[in-house]
């Protein structure tokens, strides 16, 4: 099986795709798999071969010229994470070129892309909450601060609608700090130029992976985020050691069924594909549980969550990987 394994991408979180890239790289079975890491970058298509040579995709069917022959692919397994291999736009044209990929589809993953239009479709799930928020457009620039005051109140969350890995993303503490964080957050690069703002939410933090094995839809084991930092950023998720993480979360089985029931519901109500890792809180007065975002190409890098709690299941990531790929290509 010939698989194309495709990193790199058009926003900041490339550096992310890189290294997830490379971890994927490491656990796929060799000996199962010939596996040819892909870079899309915003100028290029290519591969490097052993040789350090460079070799350019043919993108009219996606293969690879190398050498006199021409290498078709069985599979892409999509490591880009943001635009464009999170936001449905390689899914479509994966789709075109007719060649199966390991993540949702082009309309699912273009929706879950943009964090308040994945609200909406959420809203109503019985014991699902949402923190309140406003979605921000370029062309409301001028009034977006009125907005937030009006409908929020502090401390808010302001991101990028359509990023990722928190980058371009502030806690606002006091209302002084709200003009440069939406100015920083329509400034993150390839996102789309929408911003959310939301209110805080006070509770513990969580991540867990979900993915379909054999037409199930099977749960991993969560992840407790404890964070020394204002919030989980950049550096608290790519620096080791300045995050506490703890898997599998310390949860009571009541907790934990809630919180199974709910990410299973937001699996299907999404029409998700493959691996998927939804981020959510508990309140801590009322122990609600509260969506903040779901990631169609979550992070594989050896600090990444759902590495962990691949172990955490008792699987190896070669075997969890491995499953991925055959899912795919059914
Ligand atoms: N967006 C980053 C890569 C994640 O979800 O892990
Ligand atoms: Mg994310």
């Amino acid at each position: 099986t010939k698989i194309a394994l495709i990193t790199g991408g058009y926003t900041g979180e490339s550096e992310v795709s890189f290294k997830s890239a490379e971890f994927v790289y490491g656990q796929l079975d060799q000996s199962k798999y010939d596996i040819y890491k892909i870079t899309i970058t915003t100028d290029s298509w290519f591969h490097v071969g052993d040789n350090g040579v460079k070799y350019v995709i043919n993108r009219d069917h996606f293969t690879l010229p190398m050498d006199g022959q021409v290498i078709r692919f069985d599979l892409a397994f999509i490591m880009v994470h943001g635009s464009p291999g999170e936001d449905g736009r390689l899914q479509g044209y994966f789709d075109m070129v007719r060649l199966p990929y390991t993540s949702c589809d082009a309309l699912t993953s273009a929706l879950t892309m943009n964090k308040a239009y994945t609200k909406a479709v959420l809203a109503g799930i019985p014991e699902l909450y949402l923190a309140k928020s406003v979605q921000l457009f370029d062309a409301e620039r001028a009034d977006a601060i009125d907005l937030v005051r009006r409908e929020l109140s502090l401390p808010y969350f302001v991101k990028p609608n359509a990023g990722g890995s928190s980058i371009g993303m502030t806690k606002v503490n006091a209302e002084d700090g709200l003009a440069d964080a939406i100015e920083k957050a329509f400034n993150a690069e390839n996102t789309g130029k929408q911003v959310i703002v939301e209110e805080f939410v006070k509770g513990r933090e969580f991540s867990v992976g979900v993915y379909r094995r054999s037409g199930e839809i099977v749960v991993l084991p969560a992840t407790e985020v404890i964070t020394e930092r204002e919030f989980f950023d950049f550096e608290a998720k790519y620096v080791p050691g300045l995050t506490q993480e703890i898997t599998p979360a310390d949860l009571t089985s009541e907790q934990r069924e809630r919180v199974e029931r709910l990410v299973k519901a937001i699996y299907v109500r999404l029409n998700c594909k493959g691996m998927v890792r939804i981020d959510y809180f508990l309140e801590r007065e009322t122990d609600h549980f509260y969506f903040i975002e779901i990631n169609t190409v979550p992070g594989q890098t050896a600090q990444s969550f759902i590495p962990q709690q691949v172990r955490a299941a008792g699987m190896t990531e070669t075997a969890f990987y491995g499953e991925l790929i055959e899912q795919a290509l059914i």
